[in-house]
């Protein structure tokens, strides 16, 4: 079997040209969907990030504001930024880049957010929301995982997922989503025994350790579904997942590319939270 691809870039073009209508619709009463990124310090790679966030939001027509502090911002300053934003009728999400410096509680923050503008999907509110089913914001990486299922048509009812990696940025909210789609779930991480004897008993595989190779042909059954959430470099300094992409995809039906697969949907399912912010903020939806 080859495997087809489930290419995260088209399929985060036609979301975010979805996101560019909808937001043109509320621009059109009166509302602006607005984003506020903070970063504090000058890690490489959260300067990279936030900068494509920017980006993503300046081209569906949404409005962002993107906040650098230095590194030694105290944390009271970071929580008093956070407030202001808060009650800041223009911006409808708040994205805090992580990580932190190691003198900010970075669950402190966080929680300083209002649920209301969690877009990130990290507040304890957010969290319980999703395991309860209750309307709130999903965490971006595993919602658009979520969406990649739903673009292959995939019906997730009766199948076994299993889930390696437990973070709650990414495994276990996606094992909640998976849940909510009445999967059988099981979460797998460093202390799993047998992961092969798991892996070959799933219908679908999520990768998300941040660990070459981890799932490789040997560990996954035929015709299953592999969607990779790792971004790791190999040897030659090349960008790679947490899956043996040339191997697995002589066995699965479909997987997802490293690069261009998980990677654009996170910062995709980002501007659809920040819609909704919005939305919901003009009484659109629940
Ligand atoms: N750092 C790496 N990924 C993310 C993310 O999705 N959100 C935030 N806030 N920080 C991150």
């Amino acid at each position: 079997m080859t495997a087809q691809l489930i290419d995260g870039n088209a399929l985060s073009h036609q979301l975010r040209s979805d996101v560019a209508a909808r937001a043109a619709a509320l621009k059109a009463r009166g509302v602006t969907p607005g984003l506020a990124v903070v970063l504090v310090g000058d890690n490489p790679a959260s300067q990279v990030y936030v900068r494509n966030k920017v980006k993503a939001c300046a081209d569906a027509g949404l409005h962002s504001v993107l906040e650098k502090h230095d590194a030694g911002l105290s944390e009271a300053a970071l929580l008093a930024r956070v407030d202001a934003l808060n009650n800041d009728p223009t911006i409808h999400g708040i994205l805090v880049q992580l990580p932190l410096p190691p003198h900010i509680d970075a669950q402190k923050v966080i929680e300083a957010i209002s649920p209301a503008k969690d877009v990130d999907g990290f507040h304890i509110a957010s969290a319980g929301a999703l395991m309860t089913g209750m309307p709130g914001f999903w965490p971006c990486t595993p919602y658009g995982c979520m969406k990649m299922l739903d673009s292959i048509g995939y019906d997730l009812r009766g199948k076994h997922a299993v889930v390696i990696g437990r973070s709650n940025i990414v495994g276990k909210p996606m094992a909640l989503m998976l849940l909510q789609k009445n999967a059988t779930v099981t979460i797998c991480h460093s202390g799993t025994k047998d992961l092969k004897a798991l892996t070959l008993q799933a219908d679908v595989v999520v990768a998300a350790v941040g660990k070459r190779n981890v799932l490789t042909a040997d560990m996954v059954k035929p015709g299953a579904v592999v969607l990779d959430v790792g971004m790791n470099r190999n040897d030659e300094g090349k960008l790679c997942g947490d899956v043996d992409f040339a191997g697995v995809s002589a066995v699965a039906s479909h997987i997802t590319p490293v690069p261009g697969g998980v990677g654009p949907m996170t910062i995709t399912m980002l501007l659809v939270n920040t819609l909704e912010a919005a939305e919901r903020s003009a009484g659109l939806r629940l």
